[in-house]
């Protein structure tokens, strides 16, 4: 991995995922977002890890996808490049994934950040899908899952003219769960890991499926998905243990299975 840190087991059951291209303030070219993938499908697949953190570093979670290497391309170029299998493959990260956001989260970065199941931002946080500068516009995702976290108004107003949306007004406008000061935010991200990690895994992942159904279709059809996945972890041994743990007053100790 050249673009990315890995680590396993930061606490017991979380990874972390850390972007690593500081100069380039973290533009995320496409072998780094391969790197991403890769890592996911493996963390997806390993037992021991049941809540994923992504972040960058102080300055940067991501300044947005690599305009040097996209500068010179043809439509067909890109085309053929097809980025966006890679990010379709990161959208379907079965375990949650919490993106830890400090400084700026603009264009792909702010996509990115979106494309996560969560977002716990530094108070020096920016946001913005800034693309419009450059002449083109967000490509992987950003007119979509922008407007439905902060609402057409707000978004049509950093889409069209690429203006950043500070961490104040990311809170203000749902963008990001909380907003912390700048040496709280991997803390901050680690204890919502961390609660998250001590749950049923098989309970955690099939809510956070059916949350993401309910962008996807229509009242009926979502609580029908809902049902079925409530119904499912009745099939878990987790279910089992929650809720005797609940009647014999003691915490439950959640085995994933
Ligand atoms: C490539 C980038 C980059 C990017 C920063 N750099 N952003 N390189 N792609 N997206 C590089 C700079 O070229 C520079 O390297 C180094 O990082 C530091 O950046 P500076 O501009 O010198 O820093 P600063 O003056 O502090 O300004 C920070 C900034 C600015 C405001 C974030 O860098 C900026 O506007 N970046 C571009 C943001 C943007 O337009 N993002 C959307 C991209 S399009 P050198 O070696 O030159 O000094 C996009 C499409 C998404 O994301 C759809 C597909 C996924």
């Amino acid at each position: 991995m050249e673009f990315i840190k890995v680590t396993e087991q930061k606490e017991p059951f979380i990874a972390l995922i850390e972007l690593n291209r500081p100069k380039e303030l973290n533009a995320l070219n496409k072998q780094l977002m391969e790197e991403v993938r890769d890592a996911l499908q493996a963390l997806d697949k390993n037992d021991q890890v049941r809540v994923i953190i992504i972040t960058g570093n102080e300055q940067a979670f991501a300044a947005g996808a690599d305009i040097k290497q996209m500068a010179d391309k043809s439509a067909i170029d890109m085309l053929l490049i097809d980025q966006f299998s890679t990010w379709d493959q990161i959208r379907r990260t079965k375990k949650p994934i919490i993106a830890a956001v400090s400084g700026f989260a603009l264009g792909g970065g702010c996509e990115f950040a979106m494309t996560c199941d969560m977002i716990i931002a530094s108070e020096t946080a920016k946001f913005g899908q800034p693309e419009i500068k450059i002449g083109t516009i967000p490509g992987a995702g950003g007119t979509q899952r922008l407007t439905r976290a902060i609402g057409k108004a707000k978004s049509m107003e950093l889409i069209l003219t690429g203006r950043f949306l500070s961490a104040e007004d990311a809170l203000y406008y749902g963008l990001v769960n909380k907003v912390v000061p700048k040496e709280m935010y991997m803390l901050e991200t680690m204890q919502l890991a961390k609660e998250i990690a001590q749950l049923s895994p098989v309970a955690v992942q099939l809510a956070k499926e059916a949350v993401n159904r309910s962008f996807e279709t229509h009242l009926d059809e979502g609580l029908a998905f809902e049902r079925k996945n409530f119904y499912l972890t009745f099939a878990s041994e987790d279910q089992k243990e929650g809720m005797k743990a609940f009647v014999e007053k003691r915490k439950a100790d959640f085995k994933g299975k």
